[in-house]
């Protein structure tokens, strides 16, 4: 968030609390890519370096793709302009996202996590890619693979916040069940579940 935001809400709580139920309400019929999209789009627009960069990461933490990002931004041509388009891609190519790796843009492909015994049942564990950090959390019925990064603000949680079951994010305090990836305190939006199959003895998913 802005100095600016920060300040207001200090300043003027009541109304900035209007303002954020406002634009909560006005996105709840769409799906979170779409609202991280749009939200993408008004940060280049409004041409906040620190916004664009806090709203792709966002983005990529609900799901989209580096090409998704980059359709967004092309669609949203009559908007922006092609100078703010130019501008944005060089914020992404310097935040040096594999997202935007020309060689690596697509359709997520079968990555392998491990061999499967190198995942104990019942502890979650945490497998830190360049690409997208993920949890895995195996029981008796297999495994389940969740995106690392927290669906608030996109934070990538550490295994360090595993707290007796629970995923504390360490930004706001949103919590999670750390075997469903269900948000079971503070927030309202659960864990990313990435789809996972087992191969051979491997762990893959879909990334
Ligand atoms: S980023 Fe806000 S709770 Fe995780």
């Amino acid at each position: 968030m802005s100095d600016a935001l920060s300040y207001l809400i200090k300043a003027r709580p009541e109304a900035m609390g209007h303002y954020f139920a406002f634009l909560k309400d006005a996105g709840k019929h769409l799906d979170p890519k779409t609202r991280a999209l749009i939200s993408v789009i008004t940060k280049v627009h409004s041409h906040t370096e620190r916004g664009v960069r806090q709203y792709v990461r966002r983005a990529i933490a609900e799901g989209c793709s580096g090409t998704e990002i980059l359709d967004a931004l092309l669609m949203a041509f009559p908007a922006l302009g092609l100078a703010k388009i130019v501008w944005a891609v060089d914020v992404l190519l310097a935040m040096k996202l594999p997202q935007f790796d020309p060689e690596r843009m697509g359709a997520p492909t079968w990555q392998e996590l491990g061999q499967l015994k190198s995942f104990p049942k019942s502890k979650l564990q945490k497998i830190e890619r360049v690409d997208r950090s993920v949890f895995v959390y195996r029981d008796a019925e297999g495994c389940r693979v969740y995106d690392a990064h927290c669906p608030h603000q996109a934070t990538n949680i550490p295994l360090a916040a595993l707290k007796g079951g629970k995923l504390v994010c360490p930004k706001h305090g949103w919590t999670f069940d750390a075997a469903s990836g269900a948000c079971i305190a503070k927030g309202d939006q659960p864990l990313r579940h990435i789809e996972s199959k087992v191969e051979d003895g491997r762990l893959l998913a879909l990334l």
